[in-house]
């Protein structure tokens, strides 16, 4: 179940008596702070019985002993301190959260041998129990009852560290970002049937609560602007489509914004080239990259980043009904080149065609990213747990890269180039919506790097990683709400101050 969890730090407190968090050095060996929670030293036992070492994010528990203050112990190991792993702290949290059970209110001891546990640590632990705690139970009437997790409602947690009254500062903005990954989740998981195009730019309308400047455009607009790419796409369905421009100027007026585009389909049936019934609910999650900009625009705006950030999302529905558009239609995009549509499936690549080429256009960014839930064909060549990255530009995707690292939001870079550009020329039009039969995702980006002009510009395909992924210490799986920390890494290591 999702639980709402209230965090405070505390340089001391006493053992909840619920439950007490540990933790555990490599070897099982713990803290000062076990004294008080488990003064009878029946952990010890317990390690050796359950063959609990400490290891990196290994979890075990006990119903204490007569004498300790708590009912419930939960240890977590953080492994060997002079092999520190990346965004590991978050990690640990996470593992921490996991334990919480039903519990109503945890105390939880930073607090290990040989390990310096600094503001940084302690907030990046507390933002990873935020992350762990999510899930979407929004339809579920019955609450807490036969959930894996078993507990529903509020959990006050009390993070007893050190560097307390400085975790409290670093936690603000964590909490920030937290909050914008939840955003992403949720607008992932919500079903299309209650978020269509009008519903997902009213989420984004809401930002505005935060001081982000927010416009929506609709289908009149866009017919005005030329966005025959993306119209085409909404033409086979009754909800009309959206573009979202979210703004926020976080830095002074002269500095040049950086900007982020995301494909928000909201449910892809693939149109006349219809996807398979088998596994097509799947596609309500077609919109993660228009999730993770509104996510990432959240996070810059509730932790007032010093960044001037532009987010546009192109939302559309990708139906069939009698106006649908077919294989072989040619549509003319904003930027005057045409378009062959020989896969209607093909259908994000269309939508942000316009959506790259209106964000460029208007703002003139330090560089555009988009994020899309592009191509199958990028799980084929990375799998879940890299993103593909295409960019014309090497300092770009150097600092994507190392984001990446950092966050544990991995990214591999893919090639782009002239060979692959020619796949998609097409006979009839400046160009056609698919490639050939290999290079599924280079020939998706290809298309996109056609509406880049000569800015810097990174393409992120996120159908691998953004939906239906794996379950984690951080997340319960499926929603992952990739992009929101990476992104705003990259903002927060190269763009701001
Ligand atoms: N939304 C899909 C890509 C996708 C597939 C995302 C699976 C997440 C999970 C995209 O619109 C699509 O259908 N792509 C086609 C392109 C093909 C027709 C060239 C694909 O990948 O099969
Ligand atoms: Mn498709
Ligand atoms: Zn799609």
């Amino acid at each position: 179940m999702s639980r709402t969890i209230e965090i405070s730090f505390a340089r001391s407190a006493k053992p909840s008596d619920e439950l007490s968090v540990l933790l555990a050095a490599d070897g099982g060996r713990l803290g000062a702070a076990a004294q008080a929670v488990d003064p009878s030293g029946v952990l010890a036992r317990a390690f050796r019985i359950s063959g609990f070492r400490g290891k990196a994010r290994a979890t075990t528990e006990i119903v204490a002993a007569q004498g300790s203050p708590s009912d419930r112990i939960a240890v977590v190991g953080v492994g060997d301190p002079a092999s520190p792993q990346p965004d590991g702290w978050a990690r640990l949290g996470g593992a921490a959260a996991g334990q919480l059970g039903k519990a109503r209110k945890a105390t939880v001891f930073l607090d290990v041998p040989g390990i310096e546990i600094g503001a940084r640590e302690a907030a990046d632990f507390a933002f990873g129990m935020l992350l762990r705690a999510y899930s979407f139970d929004r339809y579920k009437t019955k609450k807490g009852e036969d959930d894996a997790n078993g507990a529903a409602g509020k959990v006050a947690v009390t993070i007893v560290a050190a560097a307390a009254t400085a975790a409290k500062k670093e936690f603000a903005a964590a909490q920030a970002v937290a909050e914008g990954v939840l955003l992403a989740r949720d607008l992932v998981n919500e079903p299309a049937n209650l978020l269509g195009p009008l519903e997902f730019a009213e989420r984004a309308r809401e930002l505005g609560r935060l001081g982000v400047k927010v416009e929506i455009l609709t289908e009149k607009e866009m017919k005005k602007l030329g966005m025959g790419a993306l119209l085409g796409v909404a033409q086979g369905s009754v909800r009309p489509p959206r573009l979202a421009v979210m703004q926020w100027n976080g830095a002074p007026r002269n500095r040049r914004p950086v900007a982020f585009v995301g494909k928000g389909v909201v449910f892809d049936t693939g149109g006349n080239s219809m996807k398979p019934a088998s596994g097509m609910e799947d596609m309500k999650g077609d919109m993660g990259g228009a999730a993770a900009v509104t996510g990432l625009m959240h996070a810059l705006a509730a932790r007032k980043a010093t960044v001037n950030a532009i987010g546009v999302i192109g939302l559309v529905e990708n139906m069939v009904d009698g106006n649908a558009q077919r294989p072989g239609d040619i549509v003319t995009s904003m930027s005057g080149q045409t378009i062959e549509v020989l896969n209607t499936d093909a259908e994000g690549r269309l939508v942000l065609a316009d959506a790259i080429w209106y964000c460029i256009d208007r703002f003139k960014p330090a560089f555009a990213i988009d994020l899309a839930t592009l191509t199958g064909a990028v799980m084929v060549a990375l799998g879940q747990h890299h993103a593909g990255l295409f960019s014309n530009n090497d300092e770009l995707a150097g600092r994507l890269l190392a984001a990446g690292l950092a966050t544990q939001e991995r990214v591999w870079r893919l090639p782009l180039g002239p060979e692959y550009d020619k796949l998609i020329d097409s006979k009839n039009a400046d160009m056609k919506n698919i490639g050939g039969r290999y290079g599924g995702s280079i020939t998706a980006a290809q298309f996109l790097q056609r509406f880049v002009k000569d800015t810097a510009w990174a393409h992120l395909d996120i159908a691998g990683t953004a939906m239906g992924s794996p379950a984690t210490e951080i997340s319960q799986g499926w929603a992952s709400g990739f992009g929101v920390r990476l992104l705003d890494r990259l903002v927060r290591d190269n763009y701001e101050g």
